[in-house]
């Protein structure tokens, strides 16, 4: 079984906050990532597949099929969008990178098989990247 894993870049801003705590509480929880105006971040998204080593192309996966699912699905939305109001699911979700990255999950799954037939490479991990310090790791 063989891993593939590719890198994909976008920049988006957030601002960590709900409404079902008061002000105070959402300073105390959030801190900075409360400001009122959002902040931004170069999100590092990696995502990994894996799967049978197709035997006419010697290829696990076509990376122009990938592409186009990961853009399609995740980039062309989340790419120099404010997370709590462009993006439908954060409207009332926080976005934590732990959230984006669930919605991340939910979207590529959702797609999957416009690009990829059953059986063949699947979904096996997503790493998000938001600092320099932290990176999360969601595991399928
Ligand atoms: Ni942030």
């Amino acid at each position: 079984m063989i891993r593939l894993t590719r890198r994909y870049r976008f920049s988006a801003s957030h601002r960590l906050h709900s409404n079902s705590f008061s002000d105070d509480e959402n300073q105390r929880l959030f801190g900075k990532c409360n400001n009122p105006f959002g902040h931004g971040h170069n999100y590092v998204l990696d995502v990994s597949v894996t799967g049978a080593v197709d035997e006419r192309t010697g290829r696990l996966v076509s990376t122009g099929a990938l592409d186009r699912l990961v853009r399609g699905e995740v980039m062309a939305r989340f790419d120099h969008a404010d997370f709590n109001r462009d993006v439908p699911e954060f409207s009332e979700a926080i976005p934590t990178s732990e959230n984006i990255l669930q919605s991340i999950e939910q979207r590529l799954r959702w797609a999957w098989h416009k690009e990829f037939p059953e059986g063949g490479p699947a979904l096996a991990g997503l790493r998000l990247q938001e600092t320099k310090k932290n990176i999360f790791e969601l595991r399928s």
